[in-house]
Formats: C-alpha cells, sequence, structure tokens
C-alpha cells in the first residue's frame, strides 16, 4: 500500500495555476495566501501520474477515444463507491461538467425561458444561464439551525409559474455542502416529474463525502427519475485533474442523450484530450487508496476548522459541511457589512477566499475556503481569517 502524504507543501506558483499565478489579471492584490478556486494542492495519485508519464514518452498524442476498458473503470467506480450501476449507451464524455451544463440549457429550453437554481450555488449555474439568455429562477435554500434546507412548496410553485423545464441540481451542494437526502431528491424528483421538468444533476463533488453521510446518484432513485435525468460526474475534482478537463455523463433517456449529443456536435467537439482520457481511466481504475486515504486527511482539516472557528471565532458559525473540501461560514454577526469583511479578508488577513456574494441571493455576509490543502497552509489561512475579523 502506498501512503500519501498530504502534509506536503508542494509550490504551485509560477506554474500558470488559476489558484497562484494571477491575482492580478482578476483584479486582486499580489502575495495573498489563495483559498479559493476548487482545485486541490495535492498531487493526483501516483498510478495516475506514471501513466500520464507513459502516454508522454509514447510521444504521439493523435486523435483518441476509448473503449471497453474505459466504461468498466468508470463503471466499477460507481458500481463499488456509490451502488449505481448505468449501462455503457448511458456514458456521455464531455470536456466538463461546466460545459455540459451550458449545452444542457441549450438543448433543452429555449431564450426567454426560465431555468430553476438552488441559491446560493455555484455561480457558473447562474452565468451559464444568463449568457444563453434564460431567466434565472431561484429556489432558495433557507438555513435552519445552521442547516440548509429546501422549501419545496416554493420548490414546486416557481416550477409551475415559470414553466420551467429544466432544473440545474448541484449535489453534494457547493457552496453550502449539504449532501441531499434519498428524501429530498426524491421529493424534488417527484416534482419535477409532475411537471415534466428535466434536472441537470450535477455530482462533481460526489465523492467527498463526510462520515454519517450517503452520496445518492440522482439516476438511482428510481427508473421513472432517471428517465428525466442528465447525471454529470467527473474525476476532476476527485482526483485533482481539473486541467485535464473531463467530465462523464450519465444520460439514461436516448431521446435526452441524443438531444444532448448534438448540442454536443453543433460546438464542432468531438474526441476529448487524450492525456484527460488516460488519467480519467487511470484514477479509477487505480485511484481508492488515494481518496480514501485524502477523506481521511480532509475531515482532519474539517476537525481543524470547526474547532477553530468555536475557539477564535465564536460569532462566525461554520455551516458543518456533509461533503466537499469547501467550507462556508457566516459573517453576518460581527457588526460588519459584507464588504468590509471581504475588505478585512482580503487587506488585513491578506487571504483570497471566495466572498460568497458571487453565489447569489442568500451568499451575502458568508465566505467560502477550500480547505484542500496541507493542514499547516490551512491553519494559517485560518489564523490571518482570525486576525482580520478580530
Ligand atoms: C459544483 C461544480 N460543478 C462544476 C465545477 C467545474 O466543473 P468542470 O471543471 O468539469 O467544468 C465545479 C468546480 O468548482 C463545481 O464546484
Amino acid at each position: 500500500m502506498t501512503i500519501y502524504n498530504f502534509d506536503e507543501i508542494i509550490d504551485r506558483r509560477n506554474t500558470n495555476s488559476l489558484k497562484y499565478d494571477f491575482a492580478r489579471e482578476r483584479g486582486f492584490p499580489e502575495g495573498l495566501l489563495p483559498m479559493w478556486v476548487a482545485d486541490m494542492d495535492f498531487r493526483a495519485p501516483q498510478p495516475v501520474l506514471d501513466r500520464l508519464v507513459a502516454v508522454a514518452q509514447h510521444g504521439i498524442f493523435g486523435y483518441t477515444e476509448t473503449k471497453d476498458d474505459y466504461v468498466a473503470a468508470v463503471a466499477n467506480w460507481f458500481s463499488q463507491r456509490h451502488d449505481y450501476q448505468f449501462e455503457p449507451s448511458w456514458l456521455k464524455k464531455a470536456p466538463g461538467v461546466v460545459f455540459a451544463l451550458a449545452l444542457a440549457i441549450r438543448a433543452f429550453t429555449k431564450p426567454g425561458e426560465a431555468i430553476l437554481i438552488q441559491s446560493p450555488v455555484y455561480y457558473p449555474f447562474t452565468g451559464c444561464a444568463l449568457d444563453n439568455d434564460r431567466i434565472v429562477i431561484r429556489n432558495q435554500l433557507v438555513l435552519n439551525n445552521n442547516r440548509y434546507e429546501i422549501d419545496f412548496d416554493d420548490f414546486e410553485r416557481k416550477i409551475v409559474d415559470h414553466k420551467i423545464k429544466l432544473f440545474l441540481l448541484c449535489n453534494p451542494h457547493n457552496p453550502i455542502g449539504r449532501v441531499w437526502t434519498r428524501e429530498e431528491l426524491l421529493t424534488m424528483g417527484d416534482i419535477c416529474l409532475k411537471h415534466g421538468c428535466l434536472i441537470f444533476s450535477d455530482e462533481i463533488h460526489g465523492d467527498f463525502i463526510f462520515p454519517g453521510h450517503r452520496h445518492i446518484v440522482f439516476g438511482s432513485l428510481a427508473p421513472e427519475l432517471a428517465d428525466l435525468a442528465l447525471i454529470a460526474t467527473a474525476p476532476s475534482k476527485t482526483f485533482n485533474l481539473a486541467g485535464l478537463q473531463i467530465a462523464n455523463l450519465f444520460i439514461k433517456n436516448p431521446k435526452i442523450k441524443g438531444a444532448f449529443s448534438a448540442e454536443v456536435r453543433a460546438t464542432g467537439y468531438s474526441q476529448l484530450n487524450s492525456m484527460g482520457l488516460a488519467a480519467a481511466q487511470s484514477a479509477y481504475e487505480t485511484g481508492a487508496e488515494w481518496l480514501d486515504q485524502l477523506m481521511v486527511y480532509l475531515k482532519g482539516n474539517l476537525d481543524l476548522t470547526r474547532e477553530f472557528f468555536q475557539t477564535n471565532l465564536p460569532k462566525v458559525p461554520l455551516i458543518e459541511p456533509e461533503g466537499t473540501y469547501l467550507f462556508w461560514f457566516d459573517c453576518r454577526n460581527l457588526g460588519l457589512t459584507p464588504q468590509e469583511v471581504n475588505q478585512r479578508i482580503l487587506e488585513k488577513g491578506k487571504v483570497w477566499l471566495d466572498d460568497g456574494a458571487i453565489f447569489g441571493p442568500g451568499g451575502e455576509g458568508f465566505q467560502r475556503i477550500n480547505a484542500a490543502c496541507p493542514r499547516s497552509v490551512l491553519r494559517e489561512a485560518l489564523e490571518k481569517i482570525a486576525v482580520a475579523l478580530a
């Protein structure tokens, strides 16, 4: 067994890393500790690195497709980790989940029509809808006793009132960290079924689940719900391969798959990046051991963060995440405006977080920290945040 050392600090500066090397271009001062965009400061599993080296050494990067062994690698992963089985014909590869989300919007709605999201949510949900001239309708998530819940009456009312044909589900939900339960998913699914609304289920964070919770693949709920859904997954978050641009969708309904595939064809995109495909297959075949160790480490980072907030920032509740490595905390009781909180974190703390406001209504006054980094770096960031907000 390989023991991975997640404490190792790997210098990512000057690698063209979005997280480390583009502060000025994105309107931030230089020298901040970056704890924002959702990639990890950990090296991918060693067998994946070995596979990429072998591909590179072969030296020919021609057009590449996948065979049965690729499908088997993905199928085994989802069967073993999530008890979800799909037919090979349901699999559709894409260069990213956001790419797929944008194309689903184009395939299943028309300009001027409304899309349903649950706010606050990963900001491309809104961006892709608006960029495609769709209207964004929000089913506002409700914070009750420090835990977010769904207002199902509002959910159904919005679908009916706005003739919603497409709902963008985020499960586990970024940034609020909920792993939706079977009951919650079934309730949303049944409402969508009743009103003929398709579901794009973004499950990119589905492998990051903390003890006591379980990720339910939307397509595993019931056959009639699977028929309404596009399930979007990717090895990119799970194994830290985002720059290799690969996602796998499971689309059971042939009509939906056909319409989605036609939309992909219309973009001119066909074969995926050969390095991405090699890395994805290798990760699903060999990455379980690495991920198991990583989850223990991330749980340690969560424990540290929770304790740190309780001890040093008692007025700033951490919303206990059930999944993801993105932790969401509530700065509304500090007697500061959200702008003042931002300013202090940036100017006094010199830490780069994601301001909750970018996730849409309900996000203002919150901050999101990416905790997928060596523990010493996380501790340093938390200490800086505490000084900034003191
Ligand atoms: C919920 C969610 N979906 C999608 C993505 C990005 O996916 P991709 O890089 O495959 O487009 C992210 C990245 O942070 C995310 O948090």
